[in-house]
């Protein structure tokens, strides 16, 4: 039988990994600071199901049988019976750290306990629990029924019991995993993201290439399905300047080191595509 899963957090990466659990039959309970989160959660998730329904990639039979699998909730005492619990609150460690210290109070001592940061290392997060061996990084893309990467990630003490209880979410909610084995700041993927468009940023600063030319040159030199700049607009150019900043923290490597390019966009507000400005214009 399916495991029952708790997700904390009803945002874009919560909402969209209730979403796939659900339809590959997990009962889901899914809990937020407040109603209102809560419901925003599922109407993100009604809405993807529709849309999947009219594009005939699902039944509309199977999408409201897996809307009843799912469960919303405030209060953290409905997670107690979860086998594993995924938490996608901000990306804040001590926001993580609230979350994990209640995880750890209210689970069961043999549910294994997820997050899905982006970047901020998983012995951290399950430095605050009595189970380090049971916390482990479930690193999901976005938009989340979509994307077919889960990258998980080994804190210093998590076991390989509890990475293949994560694989097997994974890979039955039809995700293909990579394992990251030791926890560096930006994992493997965040890393590979921010060496790229930190150059991509320096070579478009310098004029030695346009915008436009360096994505072009990544989507039909390299097969990249979008170009660097073009995904730090859809990403986020705080998200991305953030990232690099805290990976180089880690690592002192001077390619991290964000081009001054990217900082001035920040404090002009040009964030990308949610603020209409980026490395292209999305105003019209
Ligand atoms: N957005 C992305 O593309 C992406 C991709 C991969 C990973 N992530 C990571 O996933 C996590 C969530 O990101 P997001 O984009 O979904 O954020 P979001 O802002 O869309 O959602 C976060 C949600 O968590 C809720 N929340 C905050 N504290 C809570 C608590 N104590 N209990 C329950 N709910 C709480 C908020 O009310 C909000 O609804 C972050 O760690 C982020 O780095 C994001």
């Amino acid at each position: 039988m399916p495991a029952k899963i708790a997700i904390v957090g009803a945002g874009l990466m919560g909402s969209g990994i209730a979403q796939v659990a659900a339809q590959a039959g997990h009962e889901v309970v899914l809990r937020d600071l407040d109603t209102a989160a809560a419901e925003r959660g599922m109407t993100t998730i009604r809405t993807s199901y529709d849309r999947f329904v009219v594009k005939d990639r699902l039944s509309r039979e199977d999408a409201d049988a897996a809307l009843a699998r799912i469960t919303t909730t405030t209060d953290l005492e409905d997670l107690g019976d979860a086998e594993l619990v995924i938490e996608a609150v901000f990306e804040q460690l001590d926001a993580k750290h609230e979350v994990f210290r209640a995880l750890d109070r209210v689970t069961r001592e043999d549910a294994v306990l997820a997050t899905n940061t982006s970047a901020i290392p998983i012995t951290q997060v399950a430095s605050v629990t009595r189970r380090p061996e049971r916390v482990v990084g479930m690193h999901f893309f976005s938009p989340v029924p979509m994307m077919a990467l889960c990258e998980l990630v080994r804190g210093h003490r998590t076991s390989d019991e509890t990475l293949d209880r994560a694989r097997a979410f994974a890979e039955g909610v039809g995700k293909t995993c990579i394992v990251v084995n030791r926890d560096v700041a930006g994992f493997v993927t965040t890393r590979l993201i921010c060496a790229l468009v930190m150059e991509a940023v320096a070579l478009a600063e310098s004029g030695v290439a346009s915008p436009e030319d360096i994505d072009i040159a990544c989507r039909l030199g390299f097969g990249h399905a979008m170009g660097p700049l073009a995904t730090t607009d859809l990403t986020g150019v705080d998200i991305l300047r953030d990232a690099a900043l805290n990976i180089y923290a880690d690592t002192a490597d001077e390619k991290f080191f964000p081009p001054a390019l990217l900082s001035r966009m920040v404090t002009a507000g040009a964030l990308g595509r949610k603020s209409g400005q980026g490395f292209y214009s999305y105003e019209s």
